[in-house]
């Protein structure tokens, strides 16, 4: 049995409560981080932290626990859990109180909430074999850049995605593609160029995403920033996908269209072998 922590105490999951007047049950009003594991560090910490940081200020919610702190509660939860590959799940709301649509943040403390979950990241099917995408409309709400636990729209999203025969689903709106249920997505042009979209209100920063840019721009080859639109997807010699749990996971089609011959492509590939090591040697 694992071993989560709840506000303060590390107890076995069975025994880990949360009051059912938490704003993140019954409003949404939480925040979370995944961040991954291998060989028992954590993968791109100090950029969790930071964007975790990011989604409470956009939302007035307070954090009362240091840096250090959680820091320190990863690493605890790793080791009492043996976590060798997996990933470290935090979430953070408002605080309980009696159900009312205002609040005054002040006046609550804020639930803290994290747990492990073992799982290999690096030989996986996706990463071998790749990932069929469906596209779907993106019917979130207006503010995709906070990281709140709202997975209502994502979650039906990858049902959807399982219907249909996929693994996943990339949301368009305007004709664009916004992102990945749950990742950022990319594409390989005919030319050899990289591209995802620009960041706005309208997708996740993801920390994968940023690592992934700023390991390319320093090997040489930039990628580009520019909305790209489903049918360009299509039509693209490569795709993937970029998120702390899957890292860079190969694209092979898109609404039954093949991508690079239905499989992993050389560029994809090669990003994500140097995303991970790269990310190895910053692992905390
Ligand atoms: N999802 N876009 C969305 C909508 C996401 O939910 C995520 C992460 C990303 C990628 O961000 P990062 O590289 O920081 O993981 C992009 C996490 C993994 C999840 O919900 O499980």
């Amino acid at each position: 049995m694992r071993t989560v922590y709840v506000n303060g105490n590390y107890v076995p999951e069975d025994e880990a409560k949360v009051s059912v007047f938490d704003r993140g049950f019954l409003f949404a009003d939480g925040i979370y981080e995944v961040a991954s594991v291998l060989g028992g560090k954590l993968i791109d910490f100090p950029a969790h932290i930071a964007r975790l940081h990011r989604s409470a200020g956009e939302l007035g919610m307070r954090i009362d626990v240091t840096d250090e702190d959680l820091l320190a509660i990863h690493r605890e939860l790793v080791s009492r859990n043996n976590v060798e590959e997996g990933v470290v799940y935090l979430q953070m709301t408002r605080g309980a109180i009696d159900r009312d649509f205002l609040f005054d943040t002040d006046k609550l403390t804020p639930t803290l909430v994290l747990f492990t979950q073992s799982r290999p990241l690096i030989d996986t099917a996706v990463a071998k074999n790749g990932m069929k995408i469906v596209s779907i409309p993106d019917l979130r709400w207006g503010r995709c850049d906070i990281k709140t636990v709202q997975l209502l729209y994502p979650s039906l999203g990858k049902m959807e995605a399982k219907a249909r025969g996929a693994d996943d689903a990339w949301m368009v709106r305007d004709g664009v593609v916004t992102e990945g249920t749950s990742n950022n997505a990319f594409i390989v042009t005919k030319n050899g160029a990289i591209v995802t979209r620009p960041l706005s209100h309208a997708i996740l920063p993801g920390i994968t995403r940023a690592a992934l840019m700023a390991y390319s721009e320093a090997n040489g080859t930039s990628i580009e920033e520019r909305e790209f639109t489903i049918e360009e997807a299509k039509d693209a010699a490569e795709a993937f996908i970029s998120s702390a749990s899957v890292f860079v996971g190969p694209v092979i089609s898109i609404d039954g269209v093949e991508l690079s011959g239905g499989k992993p492509g050389p560029v994809t590939l090669g990003l994500r072998k140097t995303y991970i090591e790269e990310s190895l040697k910053r692992a905390l």
